[in-house]
């Protein structure tokens, strides 16, 4: 079994000539679901929890962070191996409620909480909130007095750490909106500490997304021991050190991030001071395990480039045009005899931003051919829009020979229904 060149995941790969999802191959499911469509292995994603639970520990808690894909299945699929969630929105936890899923191991960060998701998360009994602000916590007390119980918070420091990673994806600098910067956090514990509605019971750090070395990680850790060493107070109750997301993913290029070496490199420190690890993975989890699968429309040669047209684009997936990403693409039923050509991937939307690949070696494609977008299961379909009024495709989730349909395509009347009826 070969896995496709430039996959993170041995589950998709080529058989007889084509690429499938575990043991479904995608020519197939294109035709029953239509293009473009994302589909999902689920031994994935069961392949990266093990691997963080065996790095972690059975003690640590795993909050997926829904912002990955917020898709309701792949929520319960989340929850039945054991995961909370990590929520940045009301609507986020509106999506538990409608999974039917329990709230009690969930976190809830966001740099800019509204009273109603204050209100509803503490009325949701969820584990802890993630504090990024001091207007939050008059807010917080108030929903915990109305309750008649003491609301835990953690409270997000902003340590200063270059994640080394994408401008837009870098949260942990004092130049980045998030967290508190840590010489101001003081008074935020002081008034925490006063306050009978509220229970500081960790520390919260999360540095940016796609890191590659646990260095960062480690840094972040001792200047929060270091704010905490200074006052005794500081350290009340604290049980819990929430390091945050940002593992990264090879994108067909690097290596993944050592999630051991990150694990090594806070662990001791924890232990030793009682703190339960919490981790907010949302990519390593997510990432690998999904793809974006698209139908070459035409070619055209222009300037010096060559045009292959497909019928994905920027909407579908965004990460190309907002940050550079590159991520791995490969023809689905690569014809033995075909020669390769360098191409740019570019979808139908008019914005000269709307790529797929620049750049890219590709088999010589005819149109009808289909092409998988790989590394796509994170920030790919929850970044979707319909710009251009595109309808978002349908997703799929494949389960060794199973299929389940877990996204409908909209239709054109779901995306105007509401200027309709305004
Ligand atoms: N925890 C917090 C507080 C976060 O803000 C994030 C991501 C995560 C956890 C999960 O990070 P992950 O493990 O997935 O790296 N749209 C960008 C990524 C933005 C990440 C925002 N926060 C992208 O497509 O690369």
């Amino acid at each position: 079994m070969d896995s496709a060149p430039g996959s993170g995941s041995p589950h998709f790969h080529l058989r007889g000539g084509e690429l499938c999802c575990e043991g479904v191959a995608l020519p197939s499911l294109v035709e029953q679901f239509g293009s473009p469509l994302y589909v999902y292995s689920a031994a994935t994603v069961r392949e990266r929890v093990a691997r963080l639970r065996a790095a972690f520990g059975e003690r640590a808690h795993l909050c997926y962070a829904v912002k990955a894909n917020p898709n309701l299945h792949l929520l319960r699929l989340l929850h039945d191996l054991g995961c909370g969630f990590d929520l940045v929105s009301g609507g986020e936890l509106e999506r538990l409620r409608a999974a039917s899923l329990p709230t009690a191991r969930s976190v809830f960060a966001g740099v800019g909480k509204e009273p109603w998701e204050i209100d509803a998360a503490v009325a949701a009994g969820i584990l802890f909130f993630n504090v990024e602000s001091p207007h939050e916590l008059p807010l917080l007390a108030a929903a915990g007095a109305r309750g008649g119980r003491a609301v835990q918070v953690a409270l997000r420091l902003n340590p200063d750490v270059d994640a080394g990673t994408h401008a837009y994806i870098s949260t942990g600098k004092d130049e980045n909106k998030f967290g508190v910067a840590i010489d101001r956090a003081g008074a935020i514990v002081d008034a925490i500490v006063a306050d009978p509605w509220l229970e500081l019971v960790g520390y919260h750090v999360h540095l940016g997304s796609q890191l590659q070395t646990a260095a960062p990680y480690a840094a972040a850790l001792a200047r929060v021991t270091a704010f905490v060493d200074q006052d005794p107070r500081r350290a009340e109750g604290v049980r819990y050190y929430d390091l945050g997301g940002g593992f990264g993913i090879g994108y067909g290029r690097g290596e993944e991030l050592d999630v051991e070496a990150v694990a090594q490199a806070v662990q001791p420190q924890l232990a030793a001071r009682g703190w339960t690890p919490v981790i907010e993975p949302g990519r390593y989890l997510l990432g690998d395990a999904g793809i974006l699968v698209t139908t070459v429309l035409g070619e055209k040669a222009q300037g010096k480039a060559r045009f292959l047209l497909v019928d994905a684009a920027m909407n579908d997936l965004l990460r190309p045009a907002l940050y550079q990403a590159e991520h791995p693409i490969v023809a689905v039923a690569p014809r033995a005899d075909a020669d390769e050509v360098e191409v740019d991937v570019v979808g139908p939307v008019c914005e000269t931003s709307d790529f797929l690949g620049r750049g890219r070696r590709l088999p010589r494609c005819r149109a009808g051919d289909l092409l998988a977008v790989l590394a796509a299961g994170a920030y790919g379909a929850s970044m979707a829009s319909n710009y251009n009024t595109r309808r978002r495709p349908a997703e799929v989730l494949v389960d060794g020979d199973q299929v389940r349909r877990i996204r409908r395509r909209e239709t054109f009347a779901q995306l105007f229904e509401n200027e309709v009826e305004a």
